[in-house]
């Protein structure tokens, strides 16, 4: 049984995984509505509020799973990336497990966790493989050849897919997160009344969402709410996102030859996403995948399933293991 941690950003989360990779229980601990007032995550409070429910986060995830601590025999977490002080609070408590039940500890990237979270209810996921991840703080376009092999084909050059809905959810007083605020409002818009630009790059797996991001702004300041209703522009703007990300990533499964195209990160919660790609994998005869809504956003199910592989593969981490702000993929 693996017990993995995963506390990188404002969401406290611990899961226990079975002998098969299978799912025994998953506790989250989300801080939103403590950061909402802010409009963003502040990194101190989120490491001080992990701290706090840490201990309580991970009893439940193991009385859950029926389980004690000494029934555990791998502790799992991710390391990075995240806010650092974040991160720290998941990576010290894993290390202090492992070492006093004196079993491996496994260190997860929260991106692969991301992609890891397919696995989780899917068993007939083939590679190779194109994965896009779209999450509040990164878009990565990614060709796997195999289980835990990764091979970076283009990422955003500017903002995250998540963080351009974040903040024109901001400018639109939506409050922190945008995301599931737009995607809830353009349901009841016309993405046809406003033309936002999509940024053309020289790579097709590369993304860019500032100018996007800016002309929603500039739209705003200029007056837009008082000529086009909120759904108009939250669909228009929504509409643009998710264009560029369908495009790039069926472009990336045609070069790379691959059938197999798995969705992760906060933003494949976005219905129009998961809509859009499914349509045109569906035209196009490709397979795709992406988790259930829950399992989008940030949890330690998906740590725990990314541990796993790695377990089977006996790759383990050394208990003086390091937080780290960035992705090492
Ligand atoms: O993966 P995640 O939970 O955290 C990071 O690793 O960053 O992703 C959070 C991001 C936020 O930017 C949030 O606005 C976005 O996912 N998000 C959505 C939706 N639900 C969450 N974006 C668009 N539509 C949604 N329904
Ligand atoms: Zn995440």
């Amino acid at each position: 049984m693996i017990l993995a941690i995963e506390t990188s950003c404002d969401e406290t989360s611990a899961a226990v995984i079975g002998g098969k990779g299978e799912l025994l229980s998953n506790i989250v601990s989300s801080q939103i509505d403590l950061h909402s007032k802010y409009g963003g995550v502040v990194p101190e409070v989120a490491c001080r509020k992990h701290l706090e429910v840490l201990n309580p986060v991970i009893q439940e995830a193991l009385d859950a799973a029926s389980c004690a601590y000494e029934d555990i025999t791998a502790v799992a977490c991710a390391n990075r990336p995240g806010l650092i002080g974040a991160v720290l609070m998941g990576v010290g408590a894993a290390k202090t497990i492992a070492a006093v039940l004196g079993v491996p500890l496994i260190s997860v990237d929260h991106l692969e966790s991301h992609i890891y979270a397919n696995f989780i209810e899917h068993k007939d996921i083939k590679f190779p493989a194109v994965v896009l991840i779209v999450s509040g703080g990164h878009t990565h376009l990614i060709y796997m050849k195999d289980h835990l092999k990764y091979e970076v084909l283009g990422k955003t050059r500017d903002d995250a897919a998540g963080e351009a809905f974040d903040k024109v959810g901001k400018v639109l007083d939506l409050g922190y997160p945008g995301g599931p605020k737009i995607d809830k409002l353009a349901k009841e818009g016309n993405d046809a009344a406003i033309r936002f630009p999509k940024a053309k790059l020289a790579s097709p797996y590369e993304f860019s969402f500032s100018g996007l991001k800016t002309s929603v702004v500039n739209f705003l300041h200029k007056g837009g709410l008082k000529d086009h209703p909120i759904e108009d522009i939250c669909a228009s703007f929504q509409r643009a996102v998710v264009d560029v990300l369908v495009e790039n990533t069926f472009k990336a499964a045609e070069d790379k030859k691959v059938k197999q195209i798995l969705l992760s990160g906060g933003v494949v919660a976005n219905s129009s996403l998961r809509e859009k790609m499914s349509k045109r994998a569906e035209e196009l005869g490709f397979k795709i995948n992406f988790p259930s809504i829950k399992y989008c956003t940030d949890n330690a199910a998906m740590t725990g399933v990314c541990g796993y592989y790695k377990y089977k593969k006996k790759i383990f981490a050394k208990l003086d293991l390091d937080a780290y702000s960035t992705t090492g993929l």
